[in-house]
């Protein structure tokens, strides 16, 4: 069991909104503003790693891609199970980012959203998405950022890395990004603003808060 697996469920098991996503009620428009380029590439087979409850995957189902989502918290997956429950293209496995189970270049397109900021070992991370992708394949992947208001909250204990309610945070500066993004070809990086929903009583974050993340499209080289 991933360490952190009881800590996800616990967000998940809590959460009692009316919205049938912990995170937010919709995908998110920098990821699904790219699907239909995407779908006329005539790329199938996408990654949405880290998945949650299913808001991306759900729409990436929509547009016809054959889409896998995984991620450490089984009540999540049972939750975006069922919300893809019309679509027999979406599929969901329960496997850590650290080490996952598919084979090199299984994929068309990764996608990876709110994730990074709770992940300590992203460097092992990102290079499990490159070795994922198929040649020329596409990363879509969101990392929150130093600009974010939550950014030196709770304990510190590393630069920019802090420990929020249990949770391991963490948030990006662009020159970090690059370099953790070294193997790929970066197409563009979005610095956005936005407000989130609360995530209710399982999460740090319990009224409606802002957030600010660099939004990044890559190309595998
Ligand atoms: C903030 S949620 C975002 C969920 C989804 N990507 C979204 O944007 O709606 C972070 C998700 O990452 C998952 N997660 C955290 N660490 C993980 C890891 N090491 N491997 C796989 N999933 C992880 C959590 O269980 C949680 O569902």
């Amino acid at each position: 069991m991933h360490k952190d697996e009881k800590l996800w469920d616990k967000v998940y098991d809590e959460f009692r909104g009316e919205r049938s996503s912990v995170w937010r009620e919709t995908a998110t428009p920098f990821f699904t503003q790219k699907a239909e380029y995407l779908r006329h590439l005539g790329l199938r087979k996408i990654l949405d790693a880290g998945c949650g409850d299913g808001r991306n995957i759900l729409a990436f189902a929509k547009y016809g891609f054959n889409a896998t989502g995984t991620d450490i918290s089984g009540l999540a997956l049972k939750k975006a199970e069922e919300l893809c429950r019309n679509y027999p293209n979406a599929e969901f496995k329960k496997e850590p980012l650290e080490k996952p189970s598919f084979k090199r270049e299984s994929f068309d397109v990764i996608v990876c959203d709110f994730v990074t900021a709770h992940l300590k070992e992203i460097e092992l991370i990102t290079n499990n998405f490159h070795k994922l992708l198929k040649k020329n394949g596409y990363l879509l992947i969101e990392f929150t950022s130093y600009k974010d208001p939550h950014c030196g909250k709770g304990k510190k204990i590393g630069e920019r890395e802090f420990l929020q309610k249990g949770f391991y945070l963490r948030f990006y500066t662009i020159n970090q990004i690059e370099k953790i993004m070294g193997k790929f070809r970066i197409l563009c990086i979005d610095s956005i603003s936005y407000t989130d929903p609360g995530h209710g009583t399982g999460y740090n974050r319990k009224k409606r808060h802002q957030h600010h993340s660099y939004f990044v499209f890559a190309q595998k080289n």
